[in-house]
């Protein structure tokens, strides 16, 4: 029933009250009068739809009648949908369901939108409609958005991104402390970083959905998660921290989305999430913790970082908040925001095509040649070495081996000539090892 006062209020429904969703209620509720200031009339909040009945929802400190288990008959009455359920459904139809009824959306679902974004954005052109996702990757950080428009008369090169706290503060306490990664993650846990069962965060499932959303909108074409190269931390080990501080450098898990040609000159794009090793002197070396932080390059702007808190129900909910303002402007004032670019539809690479840098460590036999016999393997793939550091490995068996822990940094070249030399070196009678192999970034 509309209200009697001259301003229509924009009706808004929230579809779930847990950590994002209490937080985006509570702003709601507290700064119901700014926000109407800045919108230009009042958003009144119409609903809120969670999964269980009969719990006790005071946190959210809303008229309890205003809860409802019914979320499908929620969005046939609202302007204004807020997603923040997270999984693919009933998100999804339910987004689905509130734009063919003329609703705008505000989503914090990265992993619907990297499974099924290009069906939701079609809904919200054909039904001329927003969609907005500011939430859904790196919380309360304006990216997305930047990214989207003010960047939109740029050319981005590469997008760099630690877009994953919980594993951020594992890294960040393994370099840091010289903990395990076992120990680390318990701590994340007890922390409240890590959910009970880490696996999305620490096998890189996470910062794959927020890597194909990035690369979605840097690079204007189609980038789903099933695109994307990942790999998780769960290999990173006490010895490759070490390894990476001894050049003065620090382990990261990076979502890096770039333009790339492969061999035979076809340009796409490398979507990829691993560990890697950056320079301590990198900007993104200094996120300690779970802060997260994205690393643009732009062809005229040159370098940006964007940094700040990526989880959190109150620094998601900032991120939400700011785009249910979006959307309420634009129906209040009429317009759309900008819809979906895909033009460029450039095509993404398999791994092989990534450009990379290599740090490889290997336990050799000290004697003459060994070294001229690594060397070759890396000629013979075409990999140029830059650098070579050697040191004797003390023999504790007793068996007077001589032994020699031998690392080797790469310059640039395809992963997949990497790969193949790692493949080789492990297969020489003269490696013992091939104690870590990791990838070298940002420098
Ligand atoms: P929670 O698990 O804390 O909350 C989910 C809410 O959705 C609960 O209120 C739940 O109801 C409700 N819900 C679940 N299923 C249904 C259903 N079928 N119908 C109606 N309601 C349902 O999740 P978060 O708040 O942590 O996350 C929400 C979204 O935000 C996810 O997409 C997540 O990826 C994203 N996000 C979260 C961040 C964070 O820091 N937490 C950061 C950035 C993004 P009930 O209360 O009854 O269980
Ligand atoms: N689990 C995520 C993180 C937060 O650790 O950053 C939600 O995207």
């Amino acid at each position: 029933m509309s209200t009697p006062s001259a301003v229509t209020p924009l009706r808004v429904a929230l579809l779930g009250g847990g950590v994002v969703g209490s937080s985006v209620a509570r702003m709601l509720v507290e700064g119901a009068d700014d926000l109407a200031a800045r919108v230009g009339v009042p958003l009144e909040l119409v609903g809120i739809a969670v999964r269980r009945a009969g719990r006790d929802r005071s946190d959210l400190r809303v008229d309890p009648e205003l809860i409802t288990t019914d979320a499908a008959e929620l969005v046939t009455r609202a302007d204004i949908v807020v997603e923040v359920i997270g999984g693919i459904e009933p998100a999804r139809s339910l987004l689905l369901s509130a734009m063919e009824h003329g609703a705008s959306v505000v989503t914090a679902n990265k992993a619907l939108l990297a499974e099924d974004g290009p069906a939701l954005y079609d809904a919200a052109h054909k039904n001329g409609v927003d969609i907005y996702f500011e939430a859904a990757v790196a919380g309360a950080i304006p990216i997305l958005r930047p990214i989207r428009e003010s960047l939109a008369g740029d050319e981005v090169s590469k997008v760099l991104g630690i877009v994953n706290g919980t594993t951020n503060y594992v890294l960040d306490k393994m370099d840091s402390t010289g903990m395990s990664l076992h120990e680390a993650v318990e701590q994340a846990q007890a922390l409240g970083y890590a959910e009970a069962d880490p696996t999305a965060d620490v096998e890189g499932f996470d910062a794959a959905a927020k890597a194909a959303i990035l690369a979605s909108l840097a690079f204007h074409s189609r980038v789903s998660i099933a695109d994307v190269y990942r790999e998780g931390i769960t290999h990173v080990t006490a010895g490759d921290i070490a390894a990476a501080a001894a050049m003065n450098h620090v382990v990261k898990l990076l979502a890096i989305c770039e333009r790339t040609t492969d061999e035979n000159g076809v340009t796409g794009l490398s979507v990829r999430v691993h560990p890697a090793m950056i320079p301590r002197t990198h900007p993104l070396a200094s996120v300690r913790e779970a802060y997260n932080a994205v690393f643009v390059e732009a062809d005229a702007a040159g370098e940006l970082m964007f940094y700040g808190k990526g989880a959190g129900g109150d620094p998601t909910a900032s991120a939400v908040l700011g785009d249910v303002v979006a959307v309420a402007r634009h129906r209040v004032g009429g317009g759309r925001g900008p819809g979906e670019s895909s033009y460029a539809d450039l095509p993404t690479l398999p791994m092989g095509a990534a450009r990379t840098r290599y740090h490889i460590a290997l336990d050799v036999e000290d004697r003459p040649g060994v070294l001229a016999q690594v060397a070759t393997v890396f000629a013979e793939h075409g990999v140029s070495i830059e650098a070579v550091r050697q040191h004797v490995i003390d023999d504790e068996s007793g068996l007077q081996q001589q032994r020699a822990s031998l690392i080797v940094v790469t310059h640039t070249a395809t992963d997949a000539a990497l790969r193949a030399t790692v493949e080789q070196l492990d297969g020489l009678d003269t490696v013992n090892e091939v104690t870590s192999v990791m990838r070298v970034e940002g420098s």
